[in-house]
């Protein structure tokens, strides 16, 4: 039956040309709009999550140096290069534990509780994984609005209801999330199964959780017996000092499904790495064990090499290097943007800009305007569920979610800071332009 209707789509017809049929969610997923903006070739790239600053000479040394090491130990080369655990190597599992102790003070044992960390290839996979085992049609989740476009794609293809709460320039606020589980409780006669929150420079918005709203959220799951999952993609990404973790407050392992990735503080070597609740790491596991079978062994070795002896100095030159071109874009926009409200990073990737004119169309005016003129940053649509509910203002009813189309996402971390002022303030001067 599922296979062809979706829970809030309706009936949809697969049959193709060639007389075969694709599964239902291929007729209304699109490709990542993300994605599909990296055929773009502009000098002024403020779109993808890419980083800009990779220690590349470190890793070019580390690889030279486990190149040796297979020469001199031909059966530790045939381990590397062949299947492993699924959920990642011990010795891997076990530098990072201790990062996450040391470092983030996630309440894990390093010594004792390693296993408690996973592997998955990039956090993408874990976000999918997850959402994969807690999701059956029809289910009902909690996401900031905006929230990052792969998870919510994610959670619409596998017939999740998304609710979307109402978010300010500190991120998620914790009252909508609580009005949402009852406004869920009333619709849908279910609470919700899942919130997701991005706590340090979230994607899109580039916001930062202050510690009361952090407890504030974690209160709420706890008493709604909701898994929360904090994805923690830019913690080590911060020039201005943060609250610790979400997952710092849950001592028994239970509550919070805490995801890291190697994609922005190392390289993008797809390894993502997370710290569980035990039995939903089992399922996540079982999951990803058919996905994949196992993330390769080689690209661990790399990087535990990296979390062994090199992060502390790459993150020392890396923050400052971020921090200068997150200053040139917010220097430009200040100068040179029309009326509007945009965020202010601690960190991360990103800066969030809402147009005062609600009727501006960002999408069209990057195809229109920004492209032809060598620029390219990401609209808000995308960040918006396709279907969805959202709360209303008051908090006391659901209605379907809405695309904020007069915002866009501008991220600071692939070009030098002259490069995001020049190109900032040609924007700035398009919009102003174009806005009047
Ligand atoms: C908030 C967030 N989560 C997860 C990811 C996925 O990261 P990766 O799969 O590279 O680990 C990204 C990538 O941009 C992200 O911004």
């Amino acid at each position: 039956m599922y296979k062809n209707v979706h829970p809030r789509l309706g009936q949809i017809l697969m049959a193709n040309d060639h007389g075969y049929t694709f599964s239902s969610w291929t007729s209304f997923i699109e490709e990542s709009q993300i994605r599909a903006l990296l055929k773009y070739k502009v000098h002024y790239y403020f779109a993808g999550g890419k980083p800009g600053i990779i220690p590349t000479e470190i890793f070019g040394q580390i690889m030279q140096d486990i190149g040796a090491q297979y020469k001199e130990d031909p059966k530790l080369a045939l381990e590397d290069l062949n299947y492993g655990p699924t959920g990642g190597q011990p010795w891997f599992l076990k530098t990072l534990a201790k990062r996450l102790c040391d470092v983030r003070s996630i309440p894990i044992d390093c010594e004792t509780d390693w296993e408690n960390v996973s592997i998955t290839n990039g956090s993408q996979q874990a976000l999918y994984a997850l959402l994969d085992t807690m999701i059956d049609p029809g289910d009902v989740i909690i996401t900031p609005s905006p929230a990052y476009l792969g998870f919510l794609v994610p959670a619409v293809k596998l017939g999740a209801r998304v609710i979307t709460v109402p978010t300010d320039l500190d991120g998620m606020i914790p009252e909508y999330v609580e009005k949402a589980v009852y406004a869920s409780k009333r619709k849908f006669g279910k609470i919700p199964d899942l919130v997701y929150v991005v706590s340090d420079s979230d994607n899109p918005k580039g916001t930062t959780l202050p510690q009361n709203r952090r407890q504030a959220i974690f209160d709420i799951c706890e008493s709604h017996n909701m898994l929360l999952i904090e994805d923690a993609a830019y913690a080590e990404i911060q020039f201005k000092k943060t609250p610790k973790a979400i997952k710092t407050l849950d001592k028994d392992n239970n509550r919070v499904a805490y995801l890291g990735t190697t994609s922005k503080e190392a390289a993008v070597l797809r390894v993502g790495y997370s710290v569980l609740p035990a039995h939903v790491r089992d399922q996540v596991l079982k999951d990803k064990g058919y996905l994949d079978l196992c993330t390769a062994t080689l690209v661990q070795r790399i990087l535990d090499e990296y979390y062994k002896n090199y992060i502390d100095e790459a993150m020392k030159t890396a923050i400052p290097l971020y921090q200068a071109r997150c200053e040139a874009m917010t220097k430009a926009m200040d100068a040179s943007f029309p009326e509007g409200e945009r965020t202010d990073p601690t960190g991360g990737f990103f800066i969030w800009w809402r147009s005062a004119k609600e009727n501006f169309n960002s999408s069209n005016f990057m195809q229109d305007v920004a492209i032809p003129n060598d620029l390219l940053y990401v609209p808000g649509g995308p960040f918006y569920p396709i279907v969805g509910h959202r709360l209303t203002e008051d908090g006391t009813d659901l209605v379907p979610s809405r695309i904020e189309e007069n915002t866009m996402r501008l991220g600071f971390s692939y070009r030098d800071p002259e490069i995001i002022s020049e190109g900032i303030e040609k924007l700035g001067k398009l919009l102003t332009d174009h806005l009047g």
